[in-house]
């Protein structure tokens, strides 16, 4: 079985094969959604509200991060492992190396980062000593209270401007994956046109270069709500790995999302 890398990805983005994401936590569901054949594995901070009830991802740390990237990493044998940095663990260049290091020493082979233009030093540093990095705009969920909720960005043209130029920099400064979360599907897609790097969307409609999901919304069992743009996978199937066949399959035919799913 070949391992999906960084060049695998951007291979999958100039033949127009669409990319398959799901978070992972723990090895068990990690190594289930690697034998269907997903393409990435997040370990995302989203672990928690879903796996510890919170309200949002703030209270997560460098040594949970850790923890579950270590875990999802014993599962996996085929997919690409992304880590997320959580809260004000990057907040300057040097605590970003220092913490990027734990998770890339956890078995993460690229760190994902929320936020635009302020993060444009760190990324630069991080890929020149060697951490390959992944960017997050939108709706980057670490800035919950400044939005004042969890809400769609990039409505008003101002908005969408701001975040295509941003995008732009993210990559001049070095990312080599964009993660875009909650934001119009026209953006999404002008974003993923104008980048060269591959383009996963969550809640951004169904002209990115891929999707990811949440599994517990994929599966439909979160703990606190169920977002607009997720779909529920198992309900559908009655059976786990159905279920992730199923999210693989609309994904890669580009079903999933449907308008119901997505924004305008
Ligand atoms: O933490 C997470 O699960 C994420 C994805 C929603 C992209 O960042
Ligand atoms: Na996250």
């Amino acid at each position: 079985m070949k391992k999906v890398t960084i060049s695998t990805l951007l291979k999958m983005k100039q033949e127009k094969q669409l990319i398959t994401a799901l978070t992972a936590y723990d090895a068990s569901f990690a190594k289930l959604f690697d034998e269907q054949g997903i393409d990435l594995l997040l370990i995302g901070d989203s672990l928690g509200m879903v796996l510890r009830g919170d309200d949002d991802t703030l209270s997560v740390t460098i040594e949970n991060m850790a923890y579950h990237t270590r875990s999802v990493r014993q599962g996996v044998e085929r997919a690409f492992v992304v880590a997320d940095m959580p809260f004000m663990s990057y907040s300057t260049p040097e605590q970003a190396y220092l913490n990027a290091a734990e998770l890339m020493r956890a078995g993460a082979s690229m760190v994902k980062v929320e936020g635009g233009a302020w993060l444009l030093e760190t990324i630069k540093g991080l890929q020149e000593r060697s951490v390959p990095v992944c960017g997050h705009l939108g709706l980057t969920p670490q800035s919950v209270h400044v939005f004042g909720g969890f809400k769609v960005q990039g409505r008003d043209d101002l908005q969408a401007e701001n975040i295509l130029e941003q995008a732009k920099q993210l990559e001049q400064a070095g990312i080599q994956l964009l993660v875009l979360e909650c934001i119009p599907t026209d953006l999404a897609e002008q974003i993923s046109l104008a980048l060269s790097i591959p383009v996963i969307g969550i809640g951004a409609g169904a002209k990115t270069d891929g999707q990811i999901l949440v599994m517990h919304d994929m599966f439909g069992i979160s703990a606190n709500y169920m977002p607009k743009f997720s779909k529920n996978y198992l309900s559908q199937t009655g059976d786990i790995r159905k279920a992730v066949q199923q999210y693989i399959q609309e994904v890669q035919e580009g079903e999933f999302p449907s308008a119901e799913h997505s924004f305008n």
